[in-house]
């Protein structure tokens, strides 16, 4: 089924100047930008959108390391997106990231591991609402 998953490009990829060879993946893996917008977040929008990991212990280091320069935050749209995304970022440590995934191309911990994406129907529905008005997603 055509379905939508939010992506975030991290701070530590935009730094690196990757925004454009991460679009490209998604691109050529069939995958369309449906909307897109640059934000540096702060600590309330950030700590809001990984709420679900408030009680873990990484959750500071997280805010922090996502309020440390902009973002980009972006919805994907195409057949399986949430899993095809998945499958271009990678495992979540870069270390544990099959070779030619973004996160193995691009990440440099765990911390800094590139890019976030959606990893449920649900998850994707809440992560594009927090950050995407109706108006502002351009569906095919
Ligand atoms: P992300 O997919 O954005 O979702 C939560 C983030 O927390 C994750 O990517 C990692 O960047 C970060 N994180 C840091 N430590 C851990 C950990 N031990 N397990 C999972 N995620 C972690």
């Amino acid at each position: 089924a055509v379905e939508k998953t939010l992506s975030i490009i991290k701070p530590d990829a935009v730094a690196k100047n990757v925004i454009g060879e991460i679009n490209a993946r998604f691109e050529k893996a069939g995958l369309t930008l449906v909307a897109m917008k640059m934000v540096h977040l702060d600590d309330e929008k950030a700590g809001g959108f990984y709420a679900e990991h408030k009680e873990r212990p990484f959750f500071k280091d997280l805010v922090a390391f996502m309020t440390s320069g902009p973002v980009v935050v972006q919805v994907l749209e195409g057949e399986n997106a949430i899993l095809a995304n998945r499958d271009l970022m990678g495992a979540t440590n870069p270390k544990e990231a099959a070779a030619g995934t973004i996160r193995a191309d691009f990440a440099s911990s765990i911390d800094a591991n590139a890019v976030h994406g959606s990893d449920s129907p649900a998850s994707a529905e809440r992560e594009i609402a927090y950050f995407f008005g109706a108006d502002e997603i351009h569906s095919r």
